[in-house]
């Protein structure tokens, strides 16, 4: 028989963690779904579901761990996830986080995760606008997280656009303008005991076929390359400042 030693163990630690991401986040989309069931009259069939992707690990620019203290309260923060060219904005709040039932363009109903971190507050939404897909590039961004106006929560992700403006405390619901559906949220792990982060997935509406379909021209000027290129083992991540050398302000 062949034994297999150290890289087997190695992996069966790799298959536990896995499962146990897995049983996570299906408790969580369980309770939600038994919530639904019991209240609502969208069918449950969809709640919850997951769009796995390889794991990465946030890292700085040096390739060390991204640590979840390295946040700062209320100010974004880029990686790229799943795709070497699709950005994801990384948002630390004062307070935790709870999953909110929201409901995508097509009428799919998913349950926003958890936020991560010590006090649960760490939450992370793709960076393309439900829109017309605008996004966060090297030279310029027309979409970003500001300061919310009279009504409107203390920080919102506003695009400007078509000012479609989103709620990053509630999932990144649409709190106005024509987005027709919230951001996708992005899934992160946080481990307690080295307080690293690591991207797993997404729930919600993706938009990246729609996205390297409209802009394969424009990526290939970008980065060399139109292709989806997975993120890999590790992403880096940026504040936003550094991510794109210019923030649009725009106004509602
Ligand atoms: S592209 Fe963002 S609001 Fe239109």
């Amino acid at each position: 028989m062949l034994g297999c030693g150290t890289s087997c163990s190695v992996t069966r630690v790799q298959m536990n963690a896995d499962d146990a991401a897995r049983r996570d986040l299906m408790r969580q989309a369980a309770c939600v779904a038994g919530a639904w069931a019991a209240s609502s009259v969208l069918p449950v069939a969809a709640a919850g579901d997951v769009q796995r992707h390889p794991r990465s690990l946030l890292v700085d620019a040096l390739g060390r761990p991204w640590q979840a203290r390295q946040l700062k309260y209320g100010e974004a923060f880029l990686f790229n996830y799943p795709y070497t060219a699709s950005p994801v904005f990384l948002i630390a709040f004062e307070r935790e986080v709870k999953p909110v039932e929201l409901v995508t363009e097509g009428k799919q109903r998913y349950a926003t995760p958890a936020g991560v971190g010590p006090n649960k507050s760490i939450v992370a939404f793709s960076a393309i606008c439900a829109h017309k897909l605008m996004y966060p590039t090297p030279a310029i961004s027309f979409i970003g997280l500001r300061s919310g106006g009279r009504g409107e929560p203390a920080h919102v992700i506003h695009c400007c656009g078509d000012n479609s403006r989103y709620d990053p405390l509630q999932g990144a619901r649409v709190l106005a303008g024509p987005a027709p559906q919230p951001l996708a949220a992005v899934l992160l792990e946080w481990d307690a005991g080295t307080d690293q982060l690591h991207a797993v997935g997404t729930r919600g509406g993706e938009m990246f076929d729609a996205f390297f379909e409209k802009y394969a021209m424009k990526l290939e000027l970008e980065t060399g390359s139109s292709l989806r290129k997975a993120s890999g083992a590790t992403t880096v991540v940026q504040p936003a400042a550094s991510y794109s050398k210019q923030w649009r302000s725009c106004s509602v």
